[in-house]
């Protein structure tokens, strides 16, 4: 893996005016670009990107193939099932969109035929605020602190593996971070990159629309890295459960005292793990000290 990067201020150019604007821009490098269609074009991903929230360019690896078939990915040294994605089209990719301003795509009519100039044995200096991440089964398992600290980056490179995996230098020179969204094996990254462009734009100023909304979400510092207690809404009973009578109460004070004892609770009942590195209040602790919780030493 490569240093990570660090957030500086000097964010660099950026080219288009949607990518000027923009509070977060994604370069997504993928075999399959049109996977992202469906996901991207509806609900909050969208409107971020209407309002000039967030932007995104998809980059097909394909495109920075030069031999007549364009191929992408190759048997593996030592033998072996399956295919392994090549580094050289990864590589050229990243180093030639990453080399230039955000925004910045391959004109479709320069795809494996007038590439730009690019030296496989001469990286480009990349520059230093923009996280490369590799998704994989076998990165840092996802959490809403490593969505929090994303969330500082104006531009993230993101690469979907294929097949059986990537070359490993792709890993070991290429990215400076490798995600997983969960213990189990996608047919490729690009759905978890969906999964964490979502939960990047939720944290973005303005994307939700009540401005407390992802601070108060579950695994969030709003709640202290509990899980959030059930919500109700109209009708007051639908079959044959009535909401809880303290919501209509009108107290607020009690209402907050609720909310928290139940976020508490099913924290405890669903993800007791939480709970060890939860910021709990001594009315917390004494609350699950009666449900029969302890601290661990
Ligand atoms: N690619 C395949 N499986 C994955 C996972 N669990 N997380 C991220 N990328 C993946």
């Amino acid at each position: 893996m490569q240093t990570p990067h660090v957030v500086t201020d000097d964010a660099p150019a950026l080219q288009t005016d949607e990518a000027t604007a923009s509070r977060i821009h994604f370069d997504i490098f993928t075999l399959f670009p049109q996977m992202f269609s469906g996901p991207f074009d509806e609900s909050i991903i969208q409107r971020a990107r209407a309002n000039g929230l967030i932007s995104w360019a998809l980059h097909n690896i394909r495109d920075y193939t030069t031999d007549r078939h364009h191929v992408c990915d190759d048997t593996p040294y030592g033998g072996g099932g399956g295919m392994i994605m090549k580094p050289q089209p990864i590589f050229r990719a990243i180093e030639t969109v990453l080399s230039r301003p955000a925004g910045w795509v391959l004109p479709a009519e320069a795809a494996y035929v007038s590439l730009p100039p690019w030296e496989a044995e001469a990286p480009p200096s990349l520059p230093p605020a923009v996280p490369v991440i590799l998704l994989s089964p076998q990165g840092r398992l996802l959490n809403q602190q490593i969505v929090l600290e994303l969330s500082q980056y104006r531009r993230l490179a993101l690469i979907c593996g294929r097949y059986e995996g990537v070359d490993e230098r792709v890993a070991s020179r290429l990215a400076t971070d490798e995600l997983s969204i969960g213990d189990y094996v996608l047919s490729g990254g690009e759905l978890a990159a969906m999964v964490l462009v979502d939960a990047l734009t939720r944290l973005v100023p303005g994307a939700l629309g009540h401005c407390l909304a992802a601070h108060q979400d579950s695994h969030s510092p709003g709640l202290g890295g509990l899980l959030e207690g059930p919500h109700y809404t109209r009708p007051l009973t639908f079959r044959q459960e009535t909401a809880p009578e303290i919501l209509l109460s009108g107290h607020h004070a009690q209402v907050h005292q609720w909310r928290r004892e139940q976020a508490l609770a099913r924290t405890l009942v669903r993800r007791p793990d939480l709970l060890e590195s939860a910021a709990l209040s001594a009315t917390d602790l004494a609350f699950l000290r009666r449900l029969g919780w302890e601290p661990k030493a």
